[in-house]
């Protein structure tokens, strides 16, 4: 069974003045039904999560390089991440992969990195609106899936987000049947791949522009186990209706 997770990519946003929304998440969620993760912007990492403590919110980081050390100028590894109190590591995300060119290949291998590190690697995953329009949603979702999801991923270090980049920060999103469906296609080829028992256990989220208003809706889909948000995680408020959807 996987698990339900509620988590939140503050992108690059956030200084100092915004972990004041930590301490109101806190307070209203000490301890929340479902697991709940905020990836901050890597120099705020440390201070979030020294901020939360040995609480039951996690804190992770929006990147991380495929190797441990070396000479990466403005890379951070998968070690310094949890050097910093990070438990988790978003990879691949469309943003990523757009703007840094990041491959299936390279996704695999932070991936990799990531979980070798003792992190949960949140892979990303998603279709271009050209893409779905041109039909090639499950092909393409099914490539990324194959190649960007390391051998060894379980249900403990590995969590998949659904990301259609034409929903992410647009107000927009797919059709309860378009969520079903690749969601439904994601289970099954992470079922014939790692098997029944792995493959169930591993958390499917969806992201792109989730909200307080549509987030119920979202979860009631079987296999949607929780939620990437972007925008509305921005804010305790949202993000913690969001958290009370789930
Ligand atoms: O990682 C989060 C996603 O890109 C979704 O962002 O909720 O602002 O649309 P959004």
């Amino acid at each position: 069974m996987a698990q339900k997770l509620a988590a939140g990519n503050w992108k690059m946003n956030g200084t100092e003045a915004s972990l004041a929304e930590i301490d109101a998440m806190l307070a209203a969620y000490p301890d929340p039904g479902c697991g709940v993760l905020i990836c901050p912007p890597a120099t705020l990492l440390e201070r979030m999560s020294r901020r939360i403590g040995r609480g039951k919110i996690a804190t992770g980081a929006q990147d991380c390089h495929m190797n441990a050390n070396g000479a990466h100028t403005g890379d951070i590894s998968a070690e310094m991440i949890k050097d910093a109190g990070g438990a988790y590591a978003i990879v691949g995300h469309s943003e990523r992969r757009t703007d840094h060119g990041e491959t299936n290949e390279i996704v695999n291998a932070k991936a990799q990195a990531a979980i070798g590190a003792g992190l949960v690697a949140v892979v990303c995953l998603g279709e271009t609106l050209e893409q779905r329009d041109a039909g090639e949603t499950l092909d393409l979702v099914g490539s990324q899936l194959a190649g960007s999801i390391p051998d060894g991923a379980t249900g403990e270090n590995l969590v998949v987000a659904y990301e259609p980049v034409w929903a992410i920060g647009t107000g927009r999103i797919p059709t309860m049947e378009q969520i079903i469906e690749v969601h439904d296609f994601m289970r099954a080829r992470l079922v014939e791949r790692f098997g029944a028992e792995i493959g169930k256990s591993i958390s499917l989220l969806y992201g792109g522009s989730v909200k307080p208003s549509n987030a119920a809706e979202i979860f009631a889909v079987e296999n949607v186990d929780g939620a990437l948000v972007g925008g509305a995680s921005l804010k305790a408020a949202d993000f913690g209706a969001i958290i009370d959807a789930l």
